[in-house]
């Protein structure tokens, strides 16, 4: 059976590191199907899942989000990793922080609904700013955020490799 990655998306920078997931895996020779959550029928006929969200306002998208409550069940079944993007800002002390603070905020709800996911990954996502006031855009900056395309393929890349050997140890 097939790996799932399934993702949501708005701007199109999450499902550009979901194609990047399955295209690695399907290199290492696993079959791969990789499609938005709303086109997942159901995870029954997957042998394992990686479900990708942007982060938006604090939280997965709403679409990611119900895909987890109506398939948590299935997903229980089955290995399952998770990842987001975000904007966590420069490298230093506050982007720790942030990440700390960001992830552990996914996690909380994800594990209620999927206790078993076996790994979750906030990478830097991409986001030109654009959608923000110059003023905000400003005070953003000054506490050390910063807008542009700060997808870490080589961070993204790796996590991959982990997946592809866990899913050779599990005999997938
Ligand atoms: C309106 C808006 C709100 C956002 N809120 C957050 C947030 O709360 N936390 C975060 O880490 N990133 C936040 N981001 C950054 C997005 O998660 C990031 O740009 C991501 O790569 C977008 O993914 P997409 O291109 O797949 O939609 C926000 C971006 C926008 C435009």
């Amino acid at each position: 059976m097939p790996v799932l990655i399934t993702y949501a998306t708005s701007r199109g920078s999450t499902k550009e590191v979901a194609d990047r997931i399955a295209s690695r895996l399907h290199a290492v020779g696993f079959a791969v199907d990789c499609r938005p959550v709303d086109h997942v029928f159901s995870v029954e006929n997957y042998s394992a899942v990686i479900i990708g969200s942007p982060i938006y306002h604090q939280k997965w998208l709403l679409d990611a989000q119900k895909f987890v409550d109506v398939e948590a069940v299935g997903l229980r079944m089955k290995p399952v990793w998770a990842f987001s993007l975000g904007m966590v800002g420069k490298p230093g002390w506050r982007r720790a922080r942030a990440i700390k603070k960001e992830t552990s905020r996914i996690e909380d709800v994800l594990i209620q609904k999927v206790p078993k996911v076996r790994d979750h990954r906030l990478f830097g996502g991409k986001d030109d700013g654009s959608s923000v006031s110059t003023p905000l855009r400003g005070l953003y900056r000054c506490l050390g955020g910063s807008f542009g395309d700060m997808r870490d393929w080589t961070a993204i890349d790796s996590w991959t490799s982990l997946i592809a050997k866990e899913l050779h140890a599990d005999g997938l």
